[in-house]
């Protein structure tokens, strides 16, 4: 595994590779790596990559002012032994001024898609994706991408931008991996105490509540979302952020049942944010 810290460095490797006929795959990430990052190393390869690039970058464009940004769990040496493991090819590891050198000003500018739900709570964060996200593309050039659905919107912001901007890559999608208790696996989850992470897998419980009520047929949002609420409440220690039925491609209220449904929560237990969500295909 080569480590690269510059980008004409990156640039250089990732060329060799294409020209002796690779298909680059890519997986960004912010580190602190669990099995939900290692698994979108599997998804690479199944679509058919043969170097695969990772990189770990934690963007300071993409948390607000009171966001974790400082805190954020980094471990460098844990994540390259990890990664050396899973026999990747190239893990990029960018400083804060080889993304961001002085006098950088451009932004990537999202839509309607990075509006709701998590645009709403956190302003800016999605520009601030699209814009790490579409460098990163433009120094890595990969053939393919893998994001996963646990960051269900982030994902249609990036698939959005793809195709509103011709980005040359194609996206890979991966299923959440998920703790035995079915909490998603998240680097956020070394932020919890016990207590908390015992009670952390009732916003899944809750969102599988969701997805049970409506493949039973009750096709009203608003009872949907006050069933997992009183699911959540039964729960002390969990407070809701939002709770939401919703079309995956537009992320607004979901008005046909008879196409894809996402539902999508975040909730607060202690300091810790948690998000989640489970996608119900129909159709
Ligand atoms: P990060 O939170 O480190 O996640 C990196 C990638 O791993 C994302 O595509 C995310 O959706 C995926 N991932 C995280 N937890 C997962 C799980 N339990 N199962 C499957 N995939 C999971 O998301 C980011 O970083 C950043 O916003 C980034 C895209 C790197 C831009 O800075």
């Amino acid at each position: 595994m080569l480590t690269t810290r510059t980008i004409d460095e990156t640039r250089d490797a990732i060329a060799k590779a294409r020209k002796s006929g690779c298909t680059i795959g890519f997986i960004p990430t912010m580190g602190f790596l669990h099995d939900g990052h290692l698994s979108l190393i599997e998804a690479a390869r199944a679509n058919g990559a043969d170097f695969i690039v990772v990189s770990i970058f934690v963007n300071p464009a993409q948390f607000g002012p009171n966001e974790d940004f400082e805190q954020y769990p980094r471990d460098e040496a844990r994540d390259a032994a990890l990664l050396e493991s899973r026999s990747i090819d190239l893990l990029f590891l960018p400083s804060v001024s080889v993304m961001y050198p002085i006098g950088s000003q451009t932004l990537v500018h999202t839509g309607a898609v990075a509006r709701p739900l998590e645009g709403e709570r956190r302003p800016g964060h999605f520009d601030g994706v699209a814009t790490v996200v579409l460098k990163l593309f433009n120094i890595v050039e990969p053939d393919l991408a893998v994001f996963g659905r646990k960051d269900a919107q982030q994902c249609a912001v990036i698939e959005r931008m793809v195709r509103d901007l011709d980005v040359p890559v194609k996206l890979v999608f991966a299923e959440t991996a998920r703790e035995p208790d079915g909490l998603a696996r998240s680097s956020r989850n070394s932020y919890l105490t016990a207590d908390e992470r015992a009670i952390a897998p009732t916003l899944y419980r809750a969102l599988r509540a969701g997805e049970e009520a409506i493949s039973q047929g009750v096709h009203d949002t608003r009872a949907i979302e006050s069933l997992m609420r009183k699911t959540i409440e039964e729960a002390r220690g969990v407070t809701i952020d939002y709770l939401a039925v919703v079309d995956p491609e537009t992320f607004l209220p979901a008005a046909d049942f008879h196409r894809d449904i996402l539902i999508a929560g975040a909730v607060k237990v202690g300091r810790t944010r948690l998000i989640d969500s489970v996608r119900l295909a129909r159709g």
